[in-house]
């Protein structure tokens, strides 16, 4: 699904010095680089403050941490979206509320959301899911009229900008209160290991943060309050402050692979391609994920696998179905989309070092399938 070594190719000079420079000083926790990536990034993004953290998934629970959220506290997110952001709602000992997502753009749904809020109600999650901003000037304005946090999980959108009715823009993770972002891999911005970060514009918040994911210290010893240990290791920072400058051309590397699959899909009936809400820059790609009708999703991830295509289902089975999850609460008739949609969603394979032929071989293999 990715080409990690075709991109660390590309680079390789810059990573190795960065990561060379770290052992040389053996700043290996907390390290000068540390500081580097979490100042450039909070230029590249405009935003106050970031703090580095260890992973996507820590990223998400000390955000909500920071805020205070307090068991009961209801949670609304999307019932599409990867299991890492209800897992630490609920690990928190707050309430999951799972609601369903847009048919075309598989975002959170404003409706949705609204029918959701009760007086418990303290928190919208949304998740830019697949690289595209959800609706956030809507999810801003409800959280407004009813006072509510908003945490983006911008786990796979870094580089994205969402832009407001009134032209104004904004970097995907910097509108709501909070955001976490994750540096896996594979990500638009990955490391070569875990790692992950927490972005706000809110000074007190960012202050109570840098505490909680140092053991709740905010001077030596003292542990003011329940902390954890999240740290963005110095060696994934050298990797990241490598890669930062170039996030802007592989954002646009996604886009002109996601415009050519487009291209080649266009006639095809049984193919819907994916739809773009908001302006060019709105989507970075993290996934190419189209929707199949009327054809054998599971037969077409097996034709493509047989004629060495890697592809992926995100995600096979709604939250609100997963075993960790069900709650009496649910009713079925609110998640029509995301029940129909874990059976039509097919992701292709989408990195910065697709190139012509290797998108020429694997359109026509599906079309091929589709055409008998
Ligand atoms: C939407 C979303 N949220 C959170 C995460 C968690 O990130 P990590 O794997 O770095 O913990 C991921 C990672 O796949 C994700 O896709």
């Amino acid at each position: 699904m990715v080409d990690l070594k075709g991109q660390y190719n590309q680079i390789k000079d810059v990573v190795n010095s960065s990561i060379q420079e770290v052992i040389e000083t053996t700043s290996f926790i907390n390290g000068p680089k540390v500081h580097e990536f979490q100042k450039n990034l909070e230029q590249y993004l405009n935003v106050k403050h970031v703090i580095p953290c260890a992973n996507g998934t820590d990223a998400l629970q000390i955000a909500m941490m920071g805020l205070g959220l307090k068991p009961g506290d209801e949670v609304i997110t999307a019932d599409f979206t990867f299991a890492a952001t209800v897992e630490v709602i609920a690990l928190l000992n707050l309430t999951p509320v799972l609601v369903d997502v847009n048919p075309d753009d598989f975002n959170i749904n404003i409706e949705a959301i609204k029918k959701a809020i009760t007086p418990k109600t303290k928190a919208i999650v949304p998740v830019h899911l697949f690289g595209q901003c959800a609706n956030m000037e809507a999810i801003m304005k409800l959280a407004k009229a009813h006072n509510l946090f908003v945490i983006e999980d911008n786990a796979q959108a870094i580089g994205a900008t969402y832009t407001n009715k009134d032209g104004t823009k904004a970097k995907a993770g910097t509108i709501g209160h909070v955001s976490s972002t994750s540096f896996f891999p594979s990500k638009n911005l990955g490391c070569y290991g875990d790692g992950g970060a927490i972005f706000t514009n809110d000074d007190d918040l960012a202050h109570s943060i840098r505490g909680i994911v140092n053991h709740g210290m905010y001077e030596r010893y003292h542990h003011d309050v329940v902390g954890v240990n999240s740290r963005l290791d110095s060696i994934q920072a050298a990797v990241l402050d490598a890669k930062l400058p170039y996030l802007d051309d592989y954002c646009d590397s996604r886009r002109n692979a996601a415009n050519k699959y487009d291209a080649a899909f266009k006639n095809i009936n049984n193919i819907e391609t994916p739809f773009r809400s908001g302006s060019d820059d709105s989507h970075v790609f993290h996934q190419y994920t189209l929707k199949v009708k009327g054809i054998d999703r599971d037969a077409l991830v097996k034709h493509l696998n047989a004629h060495d295509i890697p592809c992926g289902v995100y995600y096979p089975i709604p939250l609100h179905l997963q075993k960790a999850y069900v709650d009496s609460r649910y009713n079925e008739a609110d998640f029509t989309v995301t029940n129909q949609l874990v059976k039509d969603v097919i992701s292709l394979p989408m990195h910065t070092e697709l190139d012509d032929e290797q998108i020429e071989y694997i359109t026509s293999t599906l079309i091929k399938f589709i055409n008998g």
